[in-house]
């Protein structure tokens, strides 16, 4: 099965994401995560990466494109995915229907998690992310058992440096501008699934897995 997660950021898709993948044994492929290992390493393509990432901005097509096909060709990926903040343009939409094409897939459902703006602040600026593992918690919603530490592993928690308030404005912007349109474009394709993202994440997850059947 090959899902997309479509939603602003703060939405839940990481969250639901990790939860899915245990449940259905497909990996989650999320461009976000897959950026920041790379300007962790330190490589070319993590630097040229910054300096969007970093303004609130979005990576350009050609570049994230790329990754993805590359990504989705490896053997965990044989019984399919979880795109999870990809595509976020037009033009990444109708270059994913064009690879999908040329390796006899396609995609099966878009999932698209709705939260208002209102919610989405306090979630992103209360997020903190496991540097080992990357889980996920939040300080009010979802805190770790002890400050600061990984309850899955142990790992230091910290704050990703776009989830301050300023960069978090500048990628809602982003999302309602450039990503926001592909819900209407994915309703055309009669493949979009619209879920309530407010509420517990274990209520989500079930109303994701209802209309993944
Ligand atoms: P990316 O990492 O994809 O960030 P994003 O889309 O902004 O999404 P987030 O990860 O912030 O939100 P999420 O929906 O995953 O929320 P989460 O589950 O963590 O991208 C980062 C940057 O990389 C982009 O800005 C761009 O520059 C670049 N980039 C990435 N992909 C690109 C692409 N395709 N093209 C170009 N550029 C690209 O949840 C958030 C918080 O809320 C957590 O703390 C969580 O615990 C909490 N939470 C989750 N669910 C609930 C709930 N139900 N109730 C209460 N709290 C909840
Ligand atoms: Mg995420």
């Amino acid at each position: 099965m090959n899902i997309i997660l479509l939603g602003p950021p703060g939405a839940g898709k990481g969250t639901q994401a990790k939860r899915l993948t245990e449940k259905y044994h497909i990996p989650q492929v999320s461009t976000g995560d897959m950026l920041r290992e790379a300007l962790k390493e330190g490589t070319p393509l993590g630097l040229e990466a910054k300096k969007y990432m970093e303004q609130g901005g979005l990576v350009p097509d050609d570049v994230v494109i790329g990754l993805v096909k590359e990504r989705i060709q490896k053997p965990d990926a044989g019984n399919g995915y979880m795109l999870d903040g990809f595509p976020r343009t037009a033009g990444q939409a109708q270059a994913l229907d064009k690879i999908l094409g040329d390796l006899g897939q396609k995609i099966d459902h878009v999932v698209s998690i709705e939260v208002p703006n209102s919610e989405l602040l306090g979630r992103l600026t209360g997020r903190r992310t496991c540097r080992a593992c990357g889980s996920g918690f939040h300080l009010m919603f979802d805190p770790p058992k002890k400050e600061g530490i990984c309850d899955k592993c142990g790992g230091e928690l910290y704050q990703r440096s776009d989830d301050v308030e300023s960069t978090v404005k500048s990628r809602l912007e982003t999302y309602e501008a450039q990503t926001k349109p592909l819900i209407a474009y994915y309703q055309n394709q009669g493949k979009l699934r619209r879920i309530n993202g407010v509420g517990s994440m274990n209520d989500i997850l079930s109303k994701i897995q209802t209309v993944l059947g």
